[in-house]
């Protein structure tokens, strides 16, 4: 089995994974090549790699999660960490606690990674400047994403073979997603040619200053596309009403048969999940096993996690070769 230390540090040398914003094209290279490597080792028997043996991860939730932290939490136990799992309902929160006590409550416990979902863009920022261990946002509000980004990015590169060169659409509520923001930065770092398709209501002022095209009309948008990357209305950041009803949606920004025609034959669909059937898009393009990779998005997930953990924590270490 290959020795995977001797592969990420020198190609990521932060202390945190905060977001893509500044990343370089060899550093995201990097975290992908290591993730791939991953993916190809799980795809065999589960083995484990003794790599993060004594270290501890704890998962931070501030918000509901399914697939971030059950990948987070798979990917820390496969490289043999201990994980402890905390969510605000079962945490002193509850009582009052600011973000920032319970950041050094736990910090005093010496966590190595500590890995945090928050729903104010910047908090985990924040809590990285005090604590001692090494932080990563598993989402902000709706500022970042940064590893749903890079399991996107391998999720296409595994299929395309290359992330340069591709034209993406990423459609829906630009406005309040860290998922868009975090794939524009990758996407765009990469070479790749990103559109963005909204309604005015969903669409961020001044976005093409990210180096994107946007759109409001979905057909136009999906015109010719590699990749169609839907995103759902993300009601738990929206004040107020920002589309006139479901219905209304569904019929310009919703993807079915029809719009898909309007991309690449061969384009292929993606959604970070969780996805709202009949909303954002159909069941009929959702379940297609030749178009969609939403599955295949899920399984990168744990890859791309076991990269970053390892590409965070294996600077500290002495080179340890995975069993298998
Ligand atoms: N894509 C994503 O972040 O999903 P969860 O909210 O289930 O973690």
């Amino acid at each position: 089995m290959q020795d995977f230390e001797a592969i990420a540090r020198p190609g990521y040398a932060h202390r945190h994974l905060l977001g893509i914003e500044g990343l370089t094209p060899a550093e995201i290279e990097t975290l992908l090549d290591l993730a791939a490597d991953y993916a190809a080792q799980d795809a065999g028997a589960h083995q484990r790699s003794p790599l993060l043996s004594g270290h501890t991860v704890i998962n931070l939730f501030f918000e509901t999660s399914t697939r971030t932290r059950t990948s987070f939490e798979l990917a820390a136990k496969r490289l043999s960490a201990d994980v402890i799992n905390m969510s605000v309902t079962w945490s002193s929160i509850k009582k009052g606690e600011t973000l920032l006590d319970t950041a050094m409550t736990l910090n005093a416990m010496h966590p190595d990674v500590l890995i945090v979902r928050h729903p104010e863009s910047g908090a985990v920022k924040l809590l990285s400047e005090k604590v001692n261990g090494a932080v990563i946002n598993a989402g902000d509000g709706s500022h970042e994403h940064p590893t749903q980004a890079l399991l996107d990015a391998l999720t296409i590169r595994r299929r395309r073979g290359r992330l340069a060169g591709l034209t993406v659409a990423i459609c829906g509520d630009i406005l309040h997603s860290r998922v868009a923001r975090s794939n524009i930065h990758l996407l765009t770092t990469m070479g790749a040619r990103v559109r963005v398709i909204a309604p005015p209501t969903l669409m961020p002022g001044g976005i093409e200053r990210l180096g994107v095209e946007s759109f409001m009309d979905m057909r136009e948008g999906l015109r010719d596309c590699d990749i169609v990357m839907m995103l759902r209305l993300q009601t738990e950041r929206m004040q107020g009403s920002y589309v006139p009803s479901i219905r209304e949606y569904f019929r310009f920004y919703g993807l079915d048969r029809e719009k898909l025609a309007m991309a690449k034959p061969d384009a292929l669909i993606m959604h970070p999940g969780p996805m709202n059937r009949g909303v954002e898009i159909d069941s009929s393009v959702a379940d297609d096993i030749d178009r969609s990779l939403i599955q295949e998005q899920v399984e990168m997930g744990v890859a791309v996690r076991m990269a970053c953990l390892h590409a965070l924590v294996a600077g500290t270490r002495t080179p340890v070769r995975a069993e298998g």
